[in-house]
């Protein structure tokens, strides 16, 4: 990949954009195949995936263009519903280019199994004891999963905790803390939880009751930061540095409320949660880790911030668990899944996670700017009447028609829709 900077991508006809995908990311024909009508996930494929299968449930797959992550020029492929998402990502990673794109880290792929441990007589003796046996337990789980082991992964700690105070009372929670590599790790630290639950029980006398990982994944975290040039950030009748401090302004209301800041995440979420999907990751996983997370001091607040350098260029950072896999699930069945993979040149776990917060603080970033100045919904009424045209029953062209009919009289309503419709196709 040289450049994800594709001129005029969006205007070109669907098959010559296909086209230049393939010769910017060096697609084979099969890859074509995942992405094109009827490709993808087949009825069959689908049903060794989950239970009483009938079918299958397409999203539009769009690219994120003009990405650069770690000084690595990346297409980003993006599985949403939601219109303006993909562009405006786009937008933002355009700006960012020119302060040197995202710079992303991540911290080791260790997850935490729970088990839970009751009936102990003496919570705190108890604790003492799995301390002292820690060598042990730790040697016990690292022989659960071989392959894991020979890759570099398995059991790195112990954590024992006391909880208090709970409705049935005080007990014990053993944290297994776990490098999962280049897995999302959902079923090698259930397993090696499950596997170790007897040993904790003979050590403590109690009765392990739940073993499960958790999803606030805080150990294995992803952080991004850009930098915009304040000339950049102008258009319009706004300088950039106008749009600049609104943004910092947008961004204080959700550090300070969490009810701007559900919002707020929404939007990093929009951008997040659409590369986790293309790649076949538990986007609810995702989800479940941020939130929690971003409510890690007792009070929900924003994952990123946005403030100004010395030079008073905007910058933008972001952190977040990010316990996605590149291995195992679906990321491996589900064919688009596997193009998409294939399309950002992923190596590593730690890799699709340092680009997918780099989405996740563009899509921020342009949701702030939007806001911060015209508001959000001039730039989502052309997409937006697109798909009210077509739900009101436009199809080909009549689509493009009826809905830039609408965003000149500024009605975008799917009564309207009918209407502009009944009155084209009477011509
Ligand atoms: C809409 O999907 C996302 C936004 O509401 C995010 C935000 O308000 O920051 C625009």
């Amino acid at each position: 990949m040289t450049t994800s900077r594709l001129p005029g991508f969006y205007n070109l006809p669907l098959d010559e954009r296909l086209e230049r995908l393939a010769q910017a990311a060096d697609l084979t024909a099969d890859d074509l195949a995942s992405l094109r009508d009827p490709g993808g996930l087949t009825v069959k494929g689908a049903d060794h995936m989950v239970e009483n299968v009938v079918g299958t449930h397409n999203l539009p797959l769009g690219i994120g263009l003009n990405f650069i992550v770690n000084g690595r020029e990346v297409l980003v492929p993006m599985a949403i519903e939601e219109p303006s998402v993909v562009a405006g990502a786009s937008f933002m990673a355009k700006l960012a280019r020119a302060g040197g794109g995202f710079h992303a880290t991540t911290s080791a792929p260790e997850m935490i199994g729970q088990m839970q441990i009751l009936d102990v007589a003496d919570v705190h003796a108890a604790r003492m004891a799995i301390h002292e046996h820690r060598a042990d337990l730790l040697a016990a789980a690292n022989e659960i999963d071989p392959v894991l082991k020979k890759l570099g992964g398995g059991a790195r700690d112990l954590e024992v905790r006391l909880i208090e105070h709970s409705p049935i009372g005080a007990f014990l929670v053993v944290h297994l803390i776990y490098d999962v590599r280049d897995a999302m790790g959902a079923n090698a630290v259930n397993t090696a939880c499950e596997r170790l639950a007897p040993r904790l029980e003979a050590i403590t006398g109690g009765r392990v009751h739940l073993r499960i990982l958790s999803n606030l994944a805080d150990r294995r975290l992803a952080r991004v930061r850009c930098t915009i040039p304040v000339e950049k950030l102008a258009f319009d009748d706004y300088t950039g540095k106008v749009v600049r401090d609104g943004i910092i302004e947008a961004w204080a209301f959700a550090a300070a409320d969490p009810y701007r800041a559900a919002t707020h995440n929404k939007g990093i979420m929009n951008g997040v949660d659409a590369v986790v999907i293309a790649t076949g990751n538990d986007w609810r996983a995702i989800e479940a880790g941020a939130h929690a997370y971003a409510a890690r001091s007792g009070r929900y607040t924003s994952l990123s911030t946005w403030g100004a350098d010395a030079a008073g260029d905007l910058v933008g950072t972001l952190e977040m668990p990010m316990a996605v896999g590149i291995v195992g699930g679906a990321t491996k069945v589900h064919p688009t899944a596997r193009t998409a993979l294939k399309l950002m040149g992923v190596a590593t776990a730690a890799e699709l996670a340092e680009i997918i917060v780099a989405v996740g603080l563009a899509q921020n970033l342009a949701a702030l700017r939007a806001l911060a100045t015209e508001g959000i919904q001039r730039g989502h009424m052309s997409l937006h009447a697109r798909q009210v045209a077509t739900a009101a029953g436009a199809s080909g062209e009549m689509v493009e028609r009826v809905a830039a009919q609408m965003v000149s009289e500024g009605i975008v309503r799917i009564d309207r829709a009918a209407e502009i419709l009944r009155a084209l196709s009477s011509q």
